[in-house]
This record gives structure tokens, C-alpha cells and sequence, in this order.
């Protein structure tokens, strides 16, 4: 099939879903199908952004969708379904109630899109992209969780906002688990090519890395009724994209790690080379005594929380 457009399907039209399915549309990067159990929720944001290619000029079909046959065949497949944050509701206390949603998606993925890359969103991220990994079955290359692009962006939007210099020229890389724990690395981190420990005090960094680990929890106390979602769309977009249009992005994301950093049978932040066959390396890199320690942590974290879902039989 020559011209067989790249399909996209986004799992949860709700905050971060909705904002995701209108970013990917308006890049034209592919046919977009919105699904949430909630119909005339998914159908009619579906149609709003359709619309919007009538002023914003984007051809792509966006389709909202209750049945998972109409996501059948996707290229990549996005998982935003499940509960968001709240004040008062850790991203732990998400556990439960979001491994039953995941599970419960990806079996339908499974049936539906069985050539997909999945990347998982909900939270608590790493656990749950754990639990779509069992319940898929899928390669490690096609299952990923997004939580370290939109990590390293907040990090990075911090930077360009203390040194008032374009975000365009700070990069930056945030590892590990996605929540408090996660592991800004300022020692790779650039401004213009000049590296961030020469251009701030220490004592600067450290403040910016306490903002950038506490970034989603600033966000959700000031909504009060959920968490982020317009940077954390365009964060998925990113890793989709790279996939769609094989770009070989190296990206930071949540991968299955199989002795690389030394761990194996988790999902953890690492910073990944994406394609068109989705995670196409891991790449590796050693880290100093501070970071390995901080990593580390990171990790026993992630695996505190699976270790949760086999006591709690999830
Ligand atoms: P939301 O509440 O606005 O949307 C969730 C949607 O999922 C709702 O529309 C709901 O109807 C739908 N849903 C629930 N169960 C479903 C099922 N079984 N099948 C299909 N649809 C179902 O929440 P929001 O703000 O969009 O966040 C979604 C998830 O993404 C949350 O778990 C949140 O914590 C997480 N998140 C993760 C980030 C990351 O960096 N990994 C960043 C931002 C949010
Ligand atoms: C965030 O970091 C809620 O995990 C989400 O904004």
C-alpha cells in the first residue's frame, strides 16, 4: 500500500489525550483516532479538532471512537486512559486504580494493533508501562513510557528562564523514575554549547533541579482539579513523532531495561534512540558517583512500586 497514511490512535480523550490528538493533527502526522469509554466525549472533541484544520490548515482525519476496532492497524498507539492526579493524591495512590485501566487497554491494543509501538502515559508511569509491557506481550522496542522528554523540558524551560536565554539552546537530560525521585543531570546539561555547572552556582542548579522534581506537583496545586497536560501532550507527540517519521531522536523515555545501567526486568528513564521500529538502542553512558547514586535511588523507587503491584495481585 504505497500511500497508506501512518495511523495514531490516542487511548483517553480527556485533558492529555485531547491536547495530544490536536497537536499530532495539526502536524499532519498522520490519521488520528481518539477513543475514550466516554463516546460522545471522545467523538465530539474529535470533531472540534477537525475543525480547527479549517482555519489552522491541517488535513489529517481526526476520528473519535468508543470501539477498538476503529484504532485497528495504528502505528503507534498512546495510552493517556486513567485516573490524573489530585491534590492529595500521590502518583502512588494512582496504582491501583490505573493498573486495571492499562491492563484492561492494552488488551484490546493487543488484539487491535499488534504491529504498534505503544507509549504508555498514565501514571504512576513506570509501573504502569511495566503492566502494559506484561499484558501486551510486545518486543521491548515497541513498549515505552513518556515521562523523561516532558522531565528534561520542564528542567530545560527553568534554565532559559533563570539565564534568560532561548529554551531552543538548552538541552538538558532528566533520568530515572518519573516523580520525585526522577535525576535532572546538570553535568549534561548545555546552554549554547557551554555547559550549566560553568554558568550557575551550584546552589542555583540545585534549586532548579528541586523545581524540575517537583514540576508536576507545582502544576497540579495551582489547576486544584487535575494535573498537566499541554506540555506533557506535546512531550508524547515528540516520542510519536520520532516513530512516525523514524527520525532516530535520542530522547529520554521509560524503557525495559535488560542489564544497560544495571538493571534488568524494569522500566526506568534512560535516554533511548527512537525510530521507525520504536526504542532502537538504549544508549548508555557512564555516570559519575553522585549520579549513580541518585539513579540508583530512582530505580528502588520504580521497583518499590512494582513490588507493590505483585502484593496488591495487580
Ligand atoms: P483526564 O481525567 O483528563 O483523562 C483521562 C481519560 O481517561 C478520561 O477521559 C476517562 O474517561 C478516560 N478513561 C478512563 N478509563 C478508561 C478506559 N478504561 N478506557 C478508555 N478511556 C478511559 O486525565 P489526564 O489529565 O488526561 O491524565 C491522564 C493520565 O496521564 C493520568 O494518569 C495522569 O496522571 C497521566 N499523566 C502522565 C504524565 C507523564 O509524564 N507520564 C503527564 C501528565 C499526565
Ligand atoms: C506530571 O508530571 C502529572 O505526571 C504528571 O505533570
Amino acid at each position: 500500500m504505497p500511500f497508506r497514511r501512518k495511523k495514531i490512535t490516542i487511548i483517553g480523550a480527556g485533558q492529555v489525550g485531547a491536547t495530544c490528538a490536536y497537536i499530532a493533527a495539526s502536524r499532519d502526522m498522520g490519521d488520528v483516532v481518539l477513543l475514550d469509554r466516554a463516546e460522545g466525549m471522545a467523538k465530539g472533541k474529535a470533531l472540534d479538532i477537525l475543525q480547527a484544520g479549517a482555519v489552522e490548515l491541517f488535513d489529517g482525519t481526526v476520528r473519535g471512537a468508543a470501539d477498538y476496532d476503529d484504532t485497528a492497524g495504528s502505528d503507534v498507539v498512546v495510552v493517556t486512559a486513567g485516573s490524573p492526579r489530585r491534590p492529595g493524591l500521590s502518583r502512588d495512590d494512582l496504582l491501583a486504580i490505573n493498573a486495571g485501566v492499562v491492563g484492561s487497554c492494552c488488551l484490546e491494543i493487543k488484539r487491535t494493533s499488534p504491529e504498534a509501538v505503544v507509549i504508555i502515559v498514565t501514571n504512576p508511569l513506570d509501573a504502569m508501562t511495566f503492566v502494559a509491557s506484561r499484558e501486551l506481550g510486545f518486543p521491548r522496542e515497541r513498549v515505552l513510557g513518556m515521562a523523561g522528554v516532558l522531565d528534561s523540558a520542564r528542567f530545560r524551560s527553568f534554565v532559559a528562564a533563570e539565564l534568560s536565554v532561548s529554551v531552543r539552546d538548552v538541552q538538558a537530560l532528566v533520568l530515572g523514575g518519573h516523580g520525585d525521585s526522577m535525576v535532572p543531570m546538570p553535568r549534561h546539561c548545555f546552554v549554547g554549547g557551554v555547559p550549566l555547572t560553568q554558568l550557575l552556582s551550584p546552589e542555583r542548579i540545585q534549586a532548579l533541579v528541586e523545581r524540575a522534581r517537583r514540576g508536576g506537583d507545582e502544576i497540579v496545586n495551582l489547576l486544584e482539579t487535575g494535573s498537566a497536560y499541554y506540555a506533557p501532550a506535546a512531550s508524547i507527540v515528540q516520542m510519536a513523532e520520532a516513530v512516525l517519521r523514524n527520525q532516530r531522536r535520542i530522547l529520554p523515555c521509560a524503557a525495559l531495561l535488560q542489564g544497560e545501567y544495571g538493571v534488568s526486568g524494569l522500566f526506568v528513564g534512560v535516554p533511548c534512540l527512537l525510530g521507525g521500529q520504536g526504542l532502537e538502542q538504549v544508549c548508555e553512558f557512564e555516570l559519575d558517583e553522585t549520579e549513580r547514586a541518585a539513579f540508583d535511588h530512582s530505580v528502588t523507587r520504580v521497583r518499590a512500586l512494582v513490588d507493590d503491584l505483585a502484593r496488591l495481585g495487580l
